[in-house]
């Protein structure tokens, strides 16, 4: 066995080596000249300097790289990050979670639990759940103008029972930005710029492979049809309005919210796969 760091190097040049090899034959096969060369390249420096880079690749690659991660993998199937996941969130405080957000945050109430479990189906204390999400304007804090910092971005850990609860406001879909480069991609190639509404999560044990999810809504809009084609089938959830005030009560609200619940399985840190 090579050391880690042969390893590393072999990997890179195998992947550099073969890139270089798929775009040789693509510019040969598409007659690409060089002010052809040079639009693709603006591009990118466009995407850059617009700080679009990390939405730009997402956009048309992430789920693909993602997808090929769910590969044999046991536990729950990982998704898409984004291009708007920002570390440091703030620690929120338990066991009934409140999401960072506004006095008067618009959107209907959403309580978000579930359990984290491990392979082997035991529930998983002192998870780190990271949450994050778009308001009900469809925008990100930190990311889009006018949003307090850290808005509807929080952590919080797992109880002794693997149990999780958060309140927060359902997300709507929403429109990537499409004012930039990206946009002008998409423009070009007819294509709408929605995304269905998600929740995004990381989850984070000592033990364990952290993991970054997503998670859609049964019925909702663009599920079929999302710009970044992250949809997968074990990543939609069903939704219930919660009427009975004894429950309304309990969770500290004063109107009926939805109710939305997930059951996450991590895998242990040694069995991460190596790529082929
Ligand atoms: C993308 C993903 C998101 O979750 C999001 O909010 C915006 C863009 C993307 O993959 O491009
Ligand atoms: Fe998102």
């Amino acid at each position: 066995m090579p050391d880690p760091d042969d390893a590393t190097a072999s990997r890179i040049r195998t992947l550099v080596e073969d890139f270089e090899q798929v775009l040789f034959e693509f510019i040969r096969k598409r007659q690409i000249n060089h002010s052809e060369y040079r639009v693709a390249t603006d591009l990118i420096v466009d995407s850059i300097k617009t700080g679009e880079e990390t939405l730009l690749f997402d956009v048309f690659f992430e789920a693909e790289a993602t997808d090929v991660g769910n590969i044999g993998r046991e536990g729950s199937p990982e998704a898409i990050e984004g291009p708007f996941y920002l570390p440091g969130a703030p620690m929120l405080t338990g066991p009934l979670h409140v999401m960072p957000q506004r006095e008067d945050e618009k959107g209907e109430p959403l309580l978000f639990h579930g359990t984290v479990l491990g392979v082997d189906g035991e529930p998983l204390a002192g998870v780190e759940v990271d949450l994050w999400h778009a308001d009900a304007d469809g925008l990100y804090s930190n990311i889009h103008p006018n949003t307090p910092d850290f808005n509807l971005r929080g952590r919080f850990t797992t109880e002794d029972d693997g149990t999780f609860r958060v309140l927060s406001i359902l997300p709507p879909p929403y429109e990537i930005p499409k004012d930039g480069p990206t946009g002008k991609v998409l423009r070009a190639l007819g294509r709408h710029f929605f995304r269905p509404a998600h929740l995004h999560v990381k989850l984070r044990h000592p033990d364990h492979e952290e993991m970054t999810s997503q998670l859609y809504f049964k019925g909702g809009e663009y599920l079929d049809d999302d710009v970044a084609k992250g949809v997968r089938d074990g990543l939609v959830i069903a939704l219930h309005t919660v009427e009975d005030p004894a429950r309304i009560a309990e969770n500290g609200l004063d109107r009926p919210y939805i109710d939305a619940r997930y059951d996450f399985v991590l895998v242990p840190a040694s069995a991460a796969r190596k790529p082929t």
